[in-house]
């Protein structure tokens, strides 16, 4: 069906596709999960005295918040969240991600492509994500990484490693902090965070490895988010990294609009939503959530340099 279209929108319409795919793991997602808490209030119904949350990874841009954008942020303020930071994925994201980070005072912004939408970039690429950089509540770059769970071509993924390396000379050059998506690509990863990346810092955003990788991560100075899937059952490894992470080095995120927490998997997710997973990470920490708020927002603050009214 695309054989006839520009590269432009043929791009366009790979990235649809994907966006599908991802939908749709989404939804079978929700089917293998039994149960889940029930009966509890939205984030925004509950008291938020003395809480103060930052959605460290979202992505507000969208179509999905296209209809509510407003009422959304409204929400994640009700439920405590005092500020959000928004990736853009691909370079139109990016110029969205940027331009609500202006108008709104609590949005703060990285820009960045994504390594499912990664192409070859040219010096006017670095130049816009360098302009962008410079804007009002620009505090990163990212969304950049490397994805092995979606993009198994070997021409494809050695694209994504060059794409993520220049970004991360990107981030460098500005003196930006970077924020990392890694799937199943933990070694290639962690090669090139030891060699071309020793100088950047920043985040792994929503991680899925080991506490050994962790371990390593924290050594070489990164901090850690994490996001809905601590609340999943098959959890596997994360509740183990939450209760062994330094207090001054985790971060809570939602990634939205996926991996929603429960009792809401499968369905859309929303930075107010960040306070569930916060709760859970609390819980395992054996901390309160007003404490676990307060350290996390503390680190938000400390690695993206965000200027919020606490
Ligand atoms: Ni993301």
């Amino acid at each position: 069906m695309t054989e006839n279209l520009d590269p432009g929108a043929r791009a366009a319409a790979e990235q649809k596709a994907r966006k599908a795919a991802r939908d749709a793991s989404r939804k079978t997602e929700a089917l293998d999960e039994p149960g889940g808490r029930k009966e509890i209030l939205p984030p925004w119904e509950q008291d938020a005295e003395g809480i103060s949350l930052v959605d460290t990874h979202a992505h507000i841009d969208g179509e999905d918040f296209d209809e509510d954008r407003e009422d959304m942020l409204a929400r994640a303020k009700q439920a405590g969240v005092i500020a959000v930071v928004t990736f853009g994925d691909t370079m139109e994201a990016s110029a969205r991600a940027a331009s609500l980070a202006a108008k709104h005072e609590n949005v703060f912004a990285g820009v960045g492509v994504h390594p499912e939408n990664v192409y070859p970039f040219t010096k006017d690429d670095d130049d816009r994500l360098a302009a962008w950089a410079k804007g009002k509540n620009i505090v990163a770059i990212g969304e950049i990484g490397l994805d092995y769970y979606w993009e198994k071509d070997e021409e494809k993924r050695k694209l994504q490693r060059k794409m993520f390396v220049r970004q991360l000379a990107l981030a460098r050059d500005l003196d930006l902090p970077v924020c990392i998506h890694d799937r199943e690509a933990h070694g290639d990863l962690m090669m090139i965070l030891k060699t071309e990346g020793r100088k950047n810092r920043g985040v792994i955003h929503c991680f899925s490895g080991s506490w050994e990788m962790a371990k390593e991560l924290l050594k070489l100075g990164w901090y850690i988010g994490v996001d809905g899937p601590l609340t999943y059952k098959n959890a596997a490894k994360l509740p183990e990294i939450v209760a062994k992470t330094p207090a001054d080095r985790l971060l809570v995120e939602t990634d939205c609009p996926y991996l929603s927490p429960l009792p809401y998997r499968g369905k859309r997710n929303e930075p107010a939503y960040v306070r569930i997973t916060a709760e859970r990470a609390a819980e395992i920490r054996g901390e309160s959530l007003e404490d676990f708020a307060a350290q996390t927002t503390k680190n938000a603050c400390e690695i993206y340099g965000l200027k919020v009214g606490i």
